[in-house]
């Protein structure tokens, strides 16, 4: 069976662009055909900043959010993180989010697509593989970064359409993605 792709929708604020992008990355993962491919958009969980009292590696959760927060990551084999940078670091609605969980994450890879100005969202991606390796993940080096992504979207910033570099990006790192997946699949139990 197809392993499970969680593409991860990072940025929670009114008006943010990342749905468009996320949407487009979405359907070039369907299209690739290489995972079982579904959208989250963390939004959706509406997490308040971590009130869970004890620490996650214990997975005693007392919120109804956590417990659906949980049971998500726990569904996925490998994630792509659709990520903001936020003054050159990682958006702090994702951050609350890992923070959430441990065992969930252990031992599965993710990938990043990241957006911003000149830099593409790279910075947040080096804030973000440091709370990723801590929670015993795999961040990838092969990425999609997407540098001046307001050029890539439409009016009402709702689609967002690639330039050929960005598209070509897409393969290369959804096969190494599914090279991680499957060889960390044994340590995952
Ligand atoms: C609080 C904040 C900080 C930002 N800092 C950066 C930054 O450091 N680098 C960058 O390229 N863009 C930065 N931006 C601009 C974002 O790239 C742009 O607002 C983008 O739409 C954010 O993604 P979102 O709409 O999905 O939230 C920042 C935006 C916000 C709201």
């Amino acid at each position: 069976m197809a392993l499970r792709l969680h593409t991860v929708i990072c940025s929670t604020r009114p008006g943010r662009i990342g749905p468009a992008v996320a949407r487009w990355f979405h359907g070039a993962a369907r299209a690739h055909g290489g995972f079982d491919a579904h959208l989250v958009d963390l939004a959706d969980f509406d997490l308040p900043l971590l009130d869970e009292p004890e620490h996650p590696r214990l997975q005693n959760y007392r919120n109804a959010h956590t417990k659906a927060w949980s049971a998500s990551v726990a569904a996925a084999d490998a994630f792509v993180l659709v990520t903001p940078e936020y003054n050159y670091s990682a958006p702090p609605a994702l951050v609350n989010a890992l923070h959430y969980l441990s065992r969930e994450w252990n031992y599965k890879p993710a990938a990043f697509v990241s957006y911003g100005g000149i830099s593409g969202g790279i910075r947040a991606v080096q804030a973000e593989k440091l709370i990723l390796t801590t929670l015993k993940m795999v961040p990838l080096l092969e990425a999609v970064t997407i540098p001046w992504v307001t050029q890539l979207l439409d009016a009402e910033k709702k689609v967002f359409t690639p330039n050929e570099v960005i598209a070509g990006s897409v393969a290369p790192m959804l096969e190494e993605l599914a090279r991680w997946a499957a060889a960390l699949k044994p340590l995952r139990g």
